[in-house]
């Protein structure tokens, strides 16, 4: 597994917290050189000197993921410094755990610039440099929500099934160019996405969930899956995360859980209390 990463240039978007820190750690163990992105200086400034001891392995770009001439900067700075590019994860990201009634368009808006948008600019920039090489693979980090539809995340679950939608539609384009494909599908990872919400107010409880899964963990079994170049990756493997096919199938039971996660959060939001 660790060839598939040993020596090769790795570029993370997101990468000073979360899954997006994780992943990175695990690619510098796995002998990549990497490229830190995040949007804030400081943030990603610590990030790396949290890694140092993987020495001038680790670099740092600044970042923010909306912003399309700095993505290009990014990606294009990267290649030109490393001399190629053989991974980017687009992995930043933000939730919308939010009823539908509370969401502002600026809301929608924020939700689809920072998790299709940032997505979009990746690929269409790094596409060119891989092709180049006619090597490459792009990561891109949808969520168990881009391919089952939970209650209350209308919001976040639109930017996630594009993603989704659009990493598995290259991933048959450009297989025979030597370009894969892959899109991470998390679903409970203990990482701080729980305590943010789209717009800063509270609309449940932004607490990590206790059964949540370990982050370690999940960006090696992350790490493990892309480097058997799979196309969509859940995490956790575990039953509950495979209710998903089910669902795509029209399982009866499958579609009774969401109906019923939907009357339990409606209820709960009705009370004023926390839903989820
Ligand atoms: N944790 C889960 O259970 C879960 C489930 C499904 C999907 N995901 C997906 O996994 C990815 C990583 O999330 P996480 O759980 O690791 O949460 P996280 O710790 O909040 O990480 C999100 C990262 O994205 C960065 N980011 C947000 N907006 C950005 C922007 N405009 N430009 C650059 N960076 C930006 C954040 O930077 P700042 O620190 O500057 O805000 C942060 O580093 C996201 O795409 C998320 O949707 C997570």
């Amino acid at each position: 597994m660790d060839e598939y990463y040993n020596g090769k240039i790795s570029l993370v978007t997101g990468a000073n917290s979360g899954i997006g820190y994780a992943v990175a750690e695990e690619l510098l163990k796995r002998g990549s050189v990497v490229y830190l992105a995040g949007r804030n200086p400081e943030k990603i400034a610590r990030a790396a000197a949290q890694l140092s001891t993987y020495g001038d392995r680790v670099h740092t770009l600044v970042m923010d993921v909306t912003e399309q001439e700095q993505v290009q900067q990014g990606i294009e700075k990267t290649a030109a410094e490393a001399g190629r590019l053989d991974f980017l994860f687009n992995n930043a990201g933000v939730g919308g755990t939010i009823p539908f009634e509370q969401a502002s368009l600026e809301d929608w808006k924020t939700i689809i610039d920072t998790n299709i948008w940032s997505v979009i600019y990746g690929v269409h920039f790094a596409m060119p440099i891989m092709l180049g090489q006619g090597s490459g693979h792009i990561v891109n980090t949808s969520s168990i929500a881009g391919i089952i539809p939970p209650p209350f995340q209308a919001l976040y679950s639109l930017t996630k099934y594009g993603v989704t939608g659009m990493t598995e539609c290259l991933k048959y384009e450009f297989a025979e160019k030597g370009i894969h494909f892959s899109t991470i599908c998390p679903a409970n990872i203990a990482t701080a996405i729980f305590n943010k919400s789209i717009d800063g107010k509270a609309h449940g409880d932004l607490r990590i969930p206790d059964d949540a899964y370990p982050v370690e963990k999940a960006a090696a079994l992350i790490l493990d899956r892309v480097a058997e170049q799979r196309g969509i990756i859940v995490v956790p493997e575990d039953p509950n995360t495979d209710a998903w096919r089910g669902y795509v199938l029209g399982d009866q039971e499958v579609e009774a859980q969401l109906y019923q996660m939907a009357r339990e959060r409606r209820e709960a939001f009705e009370k004023g209390g926390t839903y989820f």
